[in-house]
């Protein structure tokens, strides 16, 4: 196994090679000031960016409204992969909900890689858009059989599925489940040219900052005050508290940190931020935690 160097810190590519434009700020007061809009979408990750453009595409005047960068969260740290295949759903889909659930679910997914295909050919992007296969894999023989039952239930639901012990994946596997004809694409190439395409329909798109880093802040029984930046380590979603547990834990993936930060539970492998802030003032429960800006 290669070791990293020590200090290294991974960083996206798909931020790195598109790092897109910035948009104005709203300041305090700017309630006065702002354009009329029918729909202001709130969130600028993937849903929020196409759901923002389709409205203004149907004739909407709307507001994409940010609090950070946008698709700089999970959607910035993405695999970028567009696959109506994901992990082990389908099985799970048909036992909890029934075959017919799990046929609309693939068709869902189907249809909304084709909708990219669509709207990357109308709008020209470039975003590196090529089909390509996808897979969920067993490296032993433990979870083959979750796979190939994977294989029937996706195959069952309308998907293009096979199990498959020769794949090309770059290491060896005891089989996989594989999906003809999906997708891979950069993604913030093809969110930065929606929004482009939205502000060029008359939409617009603002950040708001309500004073700085979102913070993950805990105050323990000695009235000490911990503050901690509230991004996740892992692709930078934001950490919630866990009044129970005491925990801050990352909605998107799992992790889970302790209240000075260190990681309880993967896969976030660093600890949260740190943020010297001893004027912050106490808020929330006397010894809980809550994520604030
Ligand atoms: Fe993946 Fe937090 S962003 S676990």
């Amino acid at each position: 196994m290669t070791s990293l160097p020590t200090g290294y810190a991974p960083s996206s590519y798909w931020m790195s090679s598109a790092p897109g434009a910035s948009y104005p700020a709203l300041e305090p007061g700017w309630e006065g000031t702002a354009p009329d809009v029918e729909v202001a979408v709130v969130g600028g990750g993937i849903a929020g960016i196409c759901t923002a453009w389709e409205l203004a595409r149907a004739g909407r005047r709307v507001a994409l409204v940010e609090a950070d960068r946008l698709a700089a969260g999970a959607t910035g740290h993405t695999t970028a992969k567009l696959s109506a295949l994901q992990g082990l759903a389908y099985q799970d889909i048909r036992a909890a909900r029934g075959e017919e659930a799990a046929r609309r679910y693939a068709r869902s997914q189907t249809d909304a890689i084709d909708r990219v295909r669509e709207v990357t050919a109308e709008l020209g992007i470039d975003c590196d858009l090529e089909e390509a296969p996808a897979a969920t894999y067993a490296e032993g023989e433990e979870a083959l059989a979750k796979v190939r039952a994977e294989a029937g239930a996706a195959a069952e639901a309308g998907l293009d599925a096979a199990f498959t012990t020769a794949t090309d994946l770059p290491f060896p596997v005891a089989g996989a489940v594989e999906v003809a004809g999906q997708a891979q694409f950069h993604p913030r190439k093809y969110l930065l040219a929606l929004v482009a395409d939205l502000i060029a329909r008359g939409g617009l798109v603002a950040v708001v900052r309500l004073g700085g880093r979102q913070r993950a802040v805990h105050r323990d029984e000695k009235g000490r005050l911990r503050s901690l930046s509230a991004r996740c380590t892992h692709l930078g979603c934001l950490v919630r508290f866990n009044d129970a547990e005491r925990t801050w834990e990352c909605p998107c993936h799992g992790s889970r940190f302790a209240v000075d930060g260190s990681v309880l539970q993967g896969p976030a492998v660093r600890p949260l931020k740190r943020i010297e802030d001893h004027e912050h003032p106490a808020r929330g429960t006397e010894h809980g935690g809550e994520a604030t800006e």
